[in-house]
């Protein structure tokens, strides 16, 4: 792919904020004069002229993937001198120094907490320079309205996009590494942060997706709009169709988020409630800042102001001295909310948490076991969950088309197109369309219900 043109290859590992970040890395990439080219799309990096790994270091097997991925550029280095690698993001921050000593050929370290700096970077690079590390904390937070040209040529195809609306993470859970990663929570100004979504509903894009470790602390301008207030805000852009939000901690999740929730016609009626575990004894040892019984009088809360809300959370399992009595307590609490969807991980050390020192560490054989466990029983719950669903008719947001066919599709539903989207709870629908609009709500009546998805029949149909 060598031309006249700089190619900068950009590669993310993690959540749904790195994503985010790395598009407007790629931005200013692009304002220095790189065609940006996203992973995933077929190209080979190691033909670019660029390549940047926005690294994520919440669990150690997402910064081996890093050490990995950037690892094999030390052989292209040697064919190919003037390649500039980048290591961005939450292990670079982590890292800083060190990482040249396990990877010599980088050219940039780039911590979150150096973003801003990011543009001043690659233009020293550019002119020559070999070997920068930036980690330093930066007061400003990181802007960058300008347009990617991967949304540029996207525009009109990404029904959904993600809006950052504060960085950090004031709480300290005693696993987690965000806090010393990505610093002190601060939030953007409700000003900056409509105005990018009214940019991004022009632009065709359906649904917005607010993003913060701790949406409940949001408090973005002199006045301190709280986050129900931005939400209303933003549930009154023309255009926009559905508003997402993550993550809401449980120990903040106040009585007037819940009551915007059952009132603004735009929000999901689905919430991400992390409970993390559902023993009092390791919730007290994480320093969630909440008991069980809390975190289920939220969850009534909520089911009385909005019934048909659905809710997802993360589990972790074999945290420091985890016994198999928590590990029950956590079981009960999954067979009592009922999520519609759970994210489970196996404790991870990480050494710049304190819970790293912590005595009783969980063999990795007994939390692949825990872990397991609770997967197998929360399918059985997501399939409840679908099919409570078969007979209802409900909105679903059209992502595309679906990649693989219902049995006997073509001939029953000849000269339509098998697409797919979302409903409000996020589940996955398929079904036939003959004139079908990416971006539009469509009502499907659901027919039949699997573990991980859905299948119905617009109701035109019918
Ligand atoms: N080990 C395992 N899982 C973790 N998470 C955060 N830190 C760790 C860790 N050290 C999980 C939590 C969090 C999600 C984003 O990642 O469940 O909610
Ligand atoms: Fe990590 Fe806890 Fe902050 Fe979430 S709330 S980012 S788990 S420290």
């Amino acid at each position: 792919m060598k031309s006249d043109e700089q190619v900068a290859y950009i590669h993310t590992i993690g959540c749904q904020m790195n994503i985010y970040d790395s598009q407007r890395l790629g931005a200013i990439l692009e304002s220095c004069g790189y065609k940006t080219v996203f992973g995933d799309n077929g190209m080979d990096p190691e033909q670019a002229d660029l390549v940047l790994c926005n690294t994520c270091s919440i669990r150690h097997k997402a910064e081996e993937k890093a050490f990995s991925f950037l690892g094999r550029f030390n052989a292209v280095k040697q064919k190919n001198p003037h390649l500039i690698t980048i290591m961005a993001g939450c292990v670079a921050q982590q890292e800083g120094e060190n990482a040249f000593s396990r990877l010599p050929h980088l050219n940039l370290v780039l911590g979150t907490q150096a973003f801003a700096r990011f543009g001043q970077h690659v233009q020293s690079l550019q002119s020559g320079k070999r070997r920068i590390c930036d980690t330093q904390s930066c007061e400003q937070i990181f802007e960058t309205m300008a347009d990617s040209k991967k949304h540029t040529e996207s525009a009109g195809q990404n029904v959904s996009e993600f809006v950052t609306i504060m960085q950090g993470c004031n709480n300290f859970c005693t696993y987690c590494v965000v806090p010393y990663v990505r610093g002190r929570e601060k939030s953007r100004s409700v000003t900056a942060i409509v105005k990018e979504v009214e940019r991004l509903v022009a632009r065709g894009v359906s649904e917005i997706t607010l993003l913060g470790q701790n949406v409940n602390s949001y408090g973005g301008d002199q006045a301190g709009t709280k986050f129900p207030e931005l939400l209303a805000r933003i549930n009154e852009v023309a255009g926009i169709k559905r508003i997402r939000f993550a993550t809401s901690h449980p120990k903040d999740i106040s009585d007037e988020l819940i009551a915007a929730m059952g009132k603004l016609d735009k929000v999901c009626k689905h919430l991400h409630l992390p409970v993390q575990s559902g023993s009092d004894r390791i919730l007290r040892k994480m320093n969630r800042g909440y008991t069980r019984d809390l975190y289920l009088s939220r969850v009534r809360a909520l089911r009385e102001i909005c019934p048909e809300i659905a809710l997802s959370t993360d589990m972790i399992v074999g945290f420091p001295s985890e016994t198999r009595e928590d590990f029950e307590q956590t079981m009960d609490l999954v067979s009592q909310v009922e999520y519609h969807s759970l994210f489970a991980f196996a404790y991870s050390k990480r050494s710049s948490a304190p819970a790293s020192k912590f005595p009783n560490q969980v063999e990795e054989s007994e939390k692949r076991l825990r872990l397991n466990q609770l997967l197998q029983f929360q399918e059985t719950i997501s399939l409840k969950k679908n099919q409570e669903t078969v007979g209802q008719v409900v909105d679903v947001l059209i992502e595309g088309k679906s990649a693989r066919g219902h049995d006997g599709f073509a001939s029953r539903f000849p000269g339509c197109v098998q697409m797919k989207g979302r409903t409000q709870a996020n589940q996955v629908v398929h079904f036939p369309m003959s004139s079908p609009e990416v971006g539009e709500l469509v009502q499907i009546k659901i027919e039949d219900a699997y573990s991980h998805s859905l299948w119905g029949l617009p109701i035109t149909f019918s």
